[in-house]
C-alpha cells in the first residue's frame, strides 16, 4: 500500500489548469531510454549539492514513494554525510555517492554512470550552468536551484542546449507557489485589479549572518566574519559575488510571481531594463561593528547594499524589483501588484479595490485569500506543512516530479529560466555603464513580441489558464 501522500491520488489537471501539451513536443529519450513525453509511475532522481538548500530538497524528495533516491553528489563531506543521514532516517535504499573526495568533478561521473531520471541541482551559482548543460546532454531531466546563469551567454548556451537536447528543464522559483502569490496570480485572472499598469518584487533579505559566519557546520549562520574557504556554507561561496559584482544578484524571487501575472514570455516580454545601485556599507559595517581587528574588516565589497530594477514590457507595464541583502531589516519581498481597478501589497497584508473597499481605506488581504485560494493550496495544503519556505518548497519540487512523471511542460520552463535569470548580467552591465538602459533580449526569437500585439486587454489575460501556463501556440 502507497505510504506516499502523493502518489496516485494526484490529478495533473489541478496542477496544469487548463494547460495543453506543448505544439508537436516530439517524444524525446531520455538517458534511462525512457522518452519525455511519456508518463512514469517513478523516478529515479539524483542531487548534485546536499547544502543547506539540498537538504530541503531532499527531504522532500524522501517523503515520497514515488521518487528513488539513487545518487547524490557533494564535494564537502559533511554535508554528504548529513544528506546520507537523512537517506538512512527515511529507510531508504543508500544512494551511490560522488564527491565524497572533494573532486569538484564527481558530478560528470554521476551523470555518465547513467540510470538518472532526473537531477536536482542546488550548488553554488557558477555552478548551475555547465552542469545543466551536461545533464540535459546526458539526457538526464534538470531541476535547477535559481539562477541559471552567470554571464549572459551561459543563459543563451543553457536555453540553446534545452532546445537541441529536448531534455526538460526547470528553474526550482519556489516563491511562485506562495499561498498569497498564488491567490493574487487567480484575481489577476479574473480582473480584480483591472488591467495591470505597475507590479513590485524583489529580494529583501538581511543576509549578512549568512554571508558571513564563523565557519561552523554547527552554525550555518551568524558567528562570526568568515567568508571564502574559511566560511561554511553560503559564506563559502555567495559573498565573493558581493565581492566582485554590483547588480541584481537575485532576481527570480521577486520577478517570477510578477512575470507570471503579467504573461511574460505568454504574450508579454520584457523589453528594456535598468538598474541603480547604492553604495556599499552593509557588510563592511557589520564586519567592523563585530571584530575590528579582524582581516576581512579590510575587505572591499562592490554590491551595493540596495540594488533597484526596472523592466519596461511589451504590453505597456513596468516592474520594479529591490535587491537588498546587506542592510538590517526584516524579510520582506515586498510584492505589489497594481492595476486599473486596485493594488495588493504584501508588506502589510492590504488590498484596495475601487467600489469594494471604503475610499482611501485598506483591506486586510485575507478574505480576499481566502476567496481566491489557489485549488493547488486547497488540496495539498496539509501536505505542504512541515516543507520549507512556509510550504512553498512542497509544491516547487512536487511541479517539477509531476511534469516529469506525466510527461507534461515544465511549468516554470526555460524560457522562464533564462528570461528571469539573465535579469542578473544586465543589471550588472547597467551599473557598470552608469545606470544605463539597455534592450532586453528576446529569448523567443520573435514568438512572443507577436503574440503580444494587440493583446493589452485583461480578455487576453482571462483566456489564459490560472496557473502554470504553458507557451502560447506561437511562444
Ligand atoms: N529557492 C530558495 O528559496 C533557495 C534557498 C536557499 C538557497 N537557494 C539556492 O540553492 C543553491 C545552494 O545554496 P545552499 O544554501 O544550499 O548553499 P550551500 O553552500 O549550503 O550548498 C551548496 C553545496 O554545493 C556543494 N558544491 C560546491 N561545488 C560543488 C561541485 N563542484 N560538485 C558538487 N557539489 C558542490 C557545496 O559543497 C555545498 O554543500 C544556491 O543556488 C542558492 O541560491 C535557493
Amino acid at each position: 500500500m502507497s505510504t506516499s501522500p502523493f502518489s496516485n491520488r494526484f490529478n495533473r489537471r489541478d496542477f496544469l489548469v487548463g494547460s495543453a501539451r506543448v505544439a508537436g513536443a516530439a517524444l524525446v529519450t531520455g538517458a534511462a531510454g525512457q522518452a519525455f513525453g511519456a508518463v512514469r509511475e517513478r523516478l529515479r532522481i539524483g542531487m548534485i549539492g546536499t547544502g543547506m538548500r539540498g537538504q530541503v530538497h531532499l527531504r522532500e524528495l524522501l517523503r515520497r514513494d514515488d521518487v528513488d533516491v539513487v545518487a547524490l553528489c557533494d564535494v564537502e563531506p559533511i554535508m554528504l554525510d548529513k544528506a546520507l543521514e537523512k537517506v538512512a532516517k527515511a529507510g531508504k535504499p543508500v544512494p551511490r555517492t560522488y564527491g565524497a573526495d572533494r573532486d569538484p568533478d564527481g558530478w560528470r561521473a554521476m551523470l555518465a554512470a547513467g540510470g538518472l531520471d532526473g537531477v536536482i541541482i542546488a550548488t553554488p551559482w557558477e555552478w548551475h550552468a555547465p552542469m545543466a548543460i551536461e545533464a540535459m546532454r546526458a539526457g538526464v531531466a534538470v531541476g535547477c536551484e535559481v539562477v541559471a546563469g552567470i554571464t549572459l551567454q551561459d543563459h543563451w548556451d543553457v536555453l540553446n542546449t534545452q532546445l537541441s537536447t529536448g531534455t526538460p528543464y526547470m528553474l526550482l522559483e519556489n516563491v511562485c507557489y506562495r499561498r498569497d502569490v498564488l491567490a493574487v496570480l487567480r484575481m489577476v485572472r479574473a480582473g480584480v485589479f483591472g488591467e495591470l499598469a505597475h507590479l513590485q518584487g524583489g529580494y529583501q533579505h538581511d543576509l549578512r549572518g549568512v554571508k558571513l559566519n564563523g565557519g561552523d557546520p554547527a552554525h550555518p549562520y551568524g558567528g562570526g566574519v568568515e567568508f571564502g574557504p574559511k566560511g561554511w556554507s553560503e559564506a563559502r561561496w555567495r559573498t565573493e559575488h558581493s565581492v566582485r559584482r554590483d547588480g541584481d544578484l537575485y532576481p527570480s524571487h521577486g520577478i517570477g510571481p510578477c512575470a507570471m501575472a503579467t504573461n511574460i514570455n505568454r504574450g508579454n516580454r520584457f523589453t528594456r531594463i535598468n538598474s541603480f545601485s547604492t553604495a556599499a556599507r552593509g557588510l563592511h559595517d557589520y564586519i567592523v561593528k563585530q571584530a575590528p581587528d579582524h582581516p576581512n574588516a579590510k575587505a572591499t565589497f562592490k554590491l551595493g547594499d540596495i540594488v533597484t530594477t526596472t523592466l519596461a514590457c511589451a504590453n505597456g507595464e513596468t516592474i520594479l524589483l529591490q535587491h537588498d541583502t546587506s542592510l538590517p531589516r526584516p524579510y520582506s519581498l515586498g510584492f505589489r501588484v497594481q492595476g486599473t481597478k486596485g493594488l495588493w501589497m504584501d508588506v502589510n497584508h492590504s488590498i484596495y479595490v475601487e467600489g469594494v473597499s471604503k475610499p482611501e481605506q485598506w483591506d486586510d488581504f485575507k478574505q480576499w485569500q481566502d476567496k481566491y485560494d489557489h485549488p493547488l493550496w486547497r488540496r495539498f495544503g496539509e501536505d505542504a506543512a512541515g516543507a520549507g519556505h512556509g510550504g512553498m518548497d512542497f509544491f516547487v519540487m512536487h511541479a517539477f516530479l509531476e511534469a516529469l512523471k506525466n510527461g507534461e511542460p515544465m511549468p516554470i520552463d526555460i524560457y522562464d529560466a533564462v528570461t528571469w535569470s539573465a535579469i542578473t548580467p544586465l543589471s550588472e552591465q547597467s551599473v557598470a555603464q552608469g545606470f544605463q538602459t539597455l534592450d532586453f533580449p528576446d529569448f523567443t526569437n520573435g514568438a512572443c513580441a507577436r503574440a503580444s500585439r494587440g493583446s493589452r486587454s485583461t480578455t487576453a489575460t482571462r483566456r489564459l489558464p490560472l496557473f502554470l501556463p504553458v507557451r502560447l501556440p506561437n511562444c
